[in-house]
């Protein structure tokens, strides 16, 4: 309600009840200069503001039944005194009925002089209560423009987007102003701002983008931004031109919009730093009871006023100290994919032939919990992902390989039993083996022939050349078993009894050195019965889990993300428990971790480019997994869900790997 300072009884309506009747007692009261109306007929209905006044009432207004009329009295403001006419009131009823409100109580109706001083005391009491009560109007005000600025400030170091932090920052700056419209910039280097968000409600509109303007004396916001100066503009269009910057019409022009007053005002931080510009359009008179859409009356356009530019002021510098903020994290944000990048890289450049798995497995991990999160039924209908679980999965899904650096290259890449140099070793002994037997022939024929004479030796010449030509014989089916024996597919049963014979056998050479056809590595490793590792080998690939997580749990996570190193750690657990490292039961291996092991091993079984396997198709991965299912190793529903809806598409889609090659 908006009380009126009455500065004389012009100002003050003096309200008389029905019950007085007398129209002498009227007409004295008019003759002495008093503005009267008739209580309560002409007191303003529907919740109005009324004037200041004074209200003379007689007594059975509060003796009669009539609550309807004591009913309105307490919609006469505070401060307003009621002066009771009548003898038969009790003094004490009334100090009770008004509490704190100014009241004069007259017994007799006709003793115009008493009457007359007492509507004096109720004059003066009406005056001091206007000031008071524009005291404590102003008071209320303020207390609310504090919370106001308080409650804005807390929403704005609530607000972690960066696109939603401007919206808010532009709508409370507008709201704390009673702006019609307003536009907010960044500042984005020295010499450029952008103009990243605008509003006006009499047009019903909001627009964002990244219009640069230059920051000069030219445009009013680069003017603002260059001299860190505020500007509260009365008329834009009344700017003379000796100003150095003009108010650029095209927008009024383009839309029928008249801007009028402007308050432009820097988003400085502690340092003085310009890191925005506030910029808001014709203060409303009716800024409470506006309609976006509807039209700006040209007399409801107001100035802004010197409390509008402080409460400006003092938004500004909480919208600098988050925008800082919100920069701050988006570099730490910038800063950690770029961390996780570099790891990546470092992975892939250890094991080029996994080249991309960890980006793949990514894309699908995070593809899959999504589609999970979303379903409403089912064993996991109760799962739901947000934006930071699935930034922890896809950190999880792209690091869960890292401690493969930890491994040692050979073996990331190891295609064959043995190792290519074994290999050459192993060849190069059976064909040193095969000279000596030749060298040992030929120097028995020669001694032969010494001791018997050549015609013995010719008559046997052919027998000898047969003995020597079935070892040879036997050397070459030796090294092609060998040979077959080394490649990853499984060992039969008779063929490992065969290789135990071999690593049994014996060569003395030419010189007499005993020589074994094969080392107890050899033998030992050709003899692995699936694959292409040793048992110690298979330890060292699988420690690459062990590896990834004492790297990850050295990186300072945030509580958001603090269970990226648990997730992938459990990457190769199976739900029967025989998974590795922990060998965890189904219930302890975390939801994440089994969505990551699916794709995990469709890639691993799907992958172009793995040394030790061919890459299969889709239908056979999917056969091998549902056998795993059977096996107890592999989630039965993750499965079904992964290739129902068709997860693995993802990384089949030229965005996916327009970005990769991007990113790489
Ligand atoms: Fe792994
Ligand atoms: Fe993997």
């Amino acid at each position: 309600m908006v009380a009126l300072d009455p500065k004389s009884k012009d100002e003050v309506t003096l309200f008389i009840s029905n019950d007085i009747q007398d129209e002498k007692f009227r007409e004295e009261i008019v003759a002495d200069g008093w503005h009267t109306a008739n209580f309560p007929q002409d007191f303003p209905k529907n919740g109005e503001c009324p004037p200041p006044g004074i209200y003379l009432l007689h007594e059975n207004t509060f003796l009669s039944e009539f609550t309807g009329l004591l009913d309105r009295l307490f919609l006469i403001p505070q401060h307003h005194p009621i002066v009771v006419v009548g003898s038969r009131i009790n003094q004490e009823y009334l100090v009770d009925l008004f509490g704190k409100r100014p009241f004069f109580h007259l017994p007799e109706i006709d003793r115009f002089k008493k009457l007359h001083k007492c509507l004096k005391s109720a004059f003066n009491a009406l005056e001091k209560g206007a000031i008071k009560e524009d005291y404590e109007r102003k008071l209320e005000r303020m207390n609310y423009e504090i919370g106001e600025l308080h409650s804005i400030g807390i929403a704005l170091s609530a607000e972690k987007d960066p696109t939603k932090l401007l919206e808010l920052i532009l709508t409370k700056s507008r709201v704390i102003t009673q702006a019609d419209a307003g536009s907010l910039f960044l500042n984005e280097s020295n010499t450029r701002l952008k103009l990243k968000l605008s509003q006006n409600d009499t047009l019903d509109w909001q627009t964002s983008g990244d219009v640069p303007i230059a920051i000069d004396d030219k445009s009013i916001a680069g003017y603002v931004a260059m001299t860190g100066q505020s500007l509260d503009i009365l008329d834009v269009y009344l700017i003379p031109k000796s100003f150095p910057y003009s108010f650029n019409l095209s927008f009024d022009n383009q839309s029928g919009y008249r801007s009028r007053s402007m308050l432009v005002v820097p988003i400085k931080n502690q340092e003085g730093e310009v890191l925005g510009i506030i910029e808001l359009i014709n203060k409303r008179k009716d800024f409470v009871t506006r309609k976006p859409g509807e039209p700006l009356k040209n007399e409801n356009i107001i100035p802004f006023t010197k409390k509008d530019r402080d409460l400006l002021s003092s938004l500004a510098s909480q919208a600098a100290i988050s925008i800082e903020n919100n920069r701050l994290i988006h570099d730490i944000q910038r800063l950690f994919e770029g961390f996780v990048k570099a790891s990546v890289t470092a992975i892939e450049a250890r094991d080029p032939t996994t080249s991309g798995h960890s980006e793949r497995v990514a894309a699908m991990t995070v593809a899959l919990a999504e589609t999970v999160g979303k379903l409403d039924e089912g064993p996991y209908g109760y799962l739901s992902f947000n934006k930071t679980t699935l930034t922890e999965i896809r950190y999880a899904s792209l690091l869960h390989d890292f401690g493969k650096v930890g491994v040692r290259e050979e073996i990331l890449v190891k295609a064959k039993k043995l190792f290519p140099w074994e290999l050459d070793a192993l060849q190069s002994r059976l064909a040193y083996i095969r000279k000596s037997m030749e060298a040992d022939f030929y120097r028995k024929s020669l001694d032969y022939a010494v001791k018997y004479g050549l015609e013995r030796y010719l008559a046997i010449q052919k027998s000898f050349e047969a003995n020597f030509k079935t070892s040879l014989d036997e050397l070459e089916e030796i090294l092609d078993f060998l040979t077959s024996a080394n490649e990853p597919t499984i060992l039969e049963e008779g063929n490992f009894q065969r290789l135990l014979e071999i690593a049994q056998r014996r060569f003395i050479d030419t010189d007499g050195r005993e020589i074994n056809l094969l080392t107890d590595r050899e033998a030992h490793v050709l003899s692995i019965r699936k694959g292409s590792l040793s048992e110690a080998e298979r330890l060292e690939i699988e420690s690459h889990v062990t590896h990834t997580f004492n790297f990850l749990s050295k990186i300072p996570w945030t509580r958001d993300l603090n269970r990226v190193p648990e997730i992938a750690l459990a990457h190769h657990e199976k739900l029967n428990g025989r998974g590795y490292p922990n060998h965890l039961a189904a219930e302890s291996i975390p939801m994440e971790s089994r969505l990551l092991t699916i794709c995990d091993i469709y890639d691993a079984l799907t992958a172009q480019d793995r040394p030790y396997k061919r890459a299969i198709p889709h239908q056979k991965a999917f056969d091998i997994m549902h056998n795993e299912v059977k096996q107890g190793l592999l989630d039965s529903y993750l499965l079904e869900t992964f290739i129902g809806a068709k997860i693995y598409k993802v990384i089949e889609t030229p965005l996916f790997n327009e970005g990769r090659n991007l990113r790489s």
